[in-house]
């Protein structure tokens, strides 16, 4: 065998199974007590206890070497909902929200996504991408190596794919595994036709697939926003015209978003806390995964869902951040995954495969993401500690100790690396 590029020994490996895990089933964890990986070119290429791979591994001039002695080491994080990309902020509706306004009475007023459309179409190309990459510089730091992104502050054609446009460049600039997401149907625009909007939405679909800007469409779907009858239209157009289809469900209230997530047969249903048990048994049965947000009911105040609901529907669950100027400016997995364990409920090991291997099958990346196996990404997660259930431990500490994305390195003894600090200091 080649030499590796990247050899990583005496860690302690922590691994979720390659392919993903329902909730009810046991997560079979797989740990080697004094382990080591080797990869090249980006994939890991062998791992197993370290002296045994001591024995049979070349070290060459070419590998370096990480001793990760007293570490545990995790798959990379996966990230598969985030609205990353805005302008502006709302702490004002957060004290607002405080002090018992809703988030629909907000938004119903102008503010919520309405106020972050004004701030965005304000914000030139430069100071989105700026932005942008501040805070794919802050996700990493925290151990995420893989990110959904969503558009969906424009709210028309040319700011819709405007946004795209952008989210792709932060991409090539970081070299991270970005899945883009078209949400034009974040909100209706104020002053414009209702059916004129929707024929909008499926020419924004037409041109994000043609121009290869999106991989996938999502649908606000909920009371007060987009119907169930609306989001089939329009998932159904975005699958046509190439994307991936995917949605938010029943976040604040029951509007059947679960039921068309399992008859569309959408990747994942987002948010599902106001879902019924029907929705959610459909979803099971179609194989849909179900993206659960503990921040964002942290951040609204609001119970997360639990995960012995999900456990009695046996989903297949993810986490996600859902980083948004209104409902999570939350960024950080590690902060979300302690949420879920001390807010709904899961296991360690449960959160663990929720932010890993069930985080990559949300984007359709569980062939390359979320587990320690040959053949997949060399991205990994170094703690400082040897044992993983710090990150329920210490909640909101920064524990990374490394962070290794295909291979490079993106935090190194803690420190994010010059090549992470340079995505903010160059010159545009
Ligand atoms: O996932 N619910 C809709 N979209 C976001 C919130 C966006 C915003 O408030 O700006 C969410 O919570
Ligand atoms: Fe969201």
């Amino acid at each position: 065998m080649k030499e590796p590029d990247l050899f990583v020994f005496h860690a302690r490996l922590v691994s979720p199974p390659e392919s993903p895990v329902a909730m009810g089933e046991e997560v079979p964890l797989r740990v080697v007590e004094d382990g080591a990986v080797a990869g090249r070119s980006g994939v890991i290429t062998d791992m197993g206890p370290t002296q045994e791979m001591l024995s049979r591994t070349t070290i060459g001039p070419d590998t370096r070497v990480l001793d990760a002695e007293g570490r545990v080491l995790i798959p990379g994080l996966v990230d598969p909902h985030t609205h990353l990309l805005y302008a502006g902020e709302r702490m004002d509706e957060m004290e607002m929200r405080q002090r018992g306004r809703s988030y629909m009475e907000i938004l119903g007023a102008g503010g919520g996504i309405l106020k972050s459309m004004a701030d965005l179409r304000e914000a030139s190309d430069e100071e989105l991408l700026r932005s942008l990459l501040a805070r794919l510089a802050r996700v990493v730091r925290d151990g995420t190596v893989a990110i959904e992104v969503k558009s969906g502050y424009g709210l028309s054609q040319k700011e819709e794919i405007r946004s795209l446009a952008i989210i792709r460049k932060a991409a090539q600039r970081t070299g991270l595994t970005v899945r883009s997401t078209l949400l034009g149907a974040h909100a209706f625009p104020p002053g414009v036709d209702r059916e004129a909007y929707l024929e909008e939405l499926d020419r924004m679909s037409d041109a994000a697939a043609r121009r290869s800007l999106a991989d996938q469409a999502d649908v606000f779907c909920e009371e007060g926003v987009f119907t169930p009858d609306e989001t089939r239209r329009i998932l159904r157009h975005a699958r046509e015209a190439g994307l991936d289809i995917r949605l938010h469900a029943d976040e604040l209230a029951p509007s059947g978003a679960a039921e068309v997530a399992a008859e569309l047969g959408c990747r994942s249903a987002d948010h599902l806390t106001a879902a019924s048990d029907e929705g959610l048994e459909a979803m099971a049965r179609a194989g849909v995964v179900a993206v659960l947000l503990p921040g964002t009911s942290f951040f609204l105040r609001k119970e997360a869902f639990p995960a012995v609901r999900a456990r009695q529907h046996a989903l297949v669950v993810a986490l996600a951040t859902d980083s948004n100027p209104g409902s999570s400016p939350i960024e950080s997995m590690p902060f979300v995954l302690a949420l879920a364990f001390h807010e709904a409920g899961f296991t360690p090991a449960e959160a663990l495969a929720a932010g890993t291997v069930n985080a990559a099958a949300a984007l359709g990346l569980e062939d390359r993401l979320g587990s320690l196996t040959p053949g997949k990404d060399m991205s990994l997660l170094i703690l400082d500690d040897d044992d993983f259930r710090t990150l329920f431990y210490h909640p909101a500490s920064h524990l990374s100790w490394a962070v290794v994305e295909r291979g490079r390195r993106l935090v190194d003894h803690g420190i994010p690396t010059e090549e992470v600090q340079g995505w903010t200091s160059e010159a545009f």
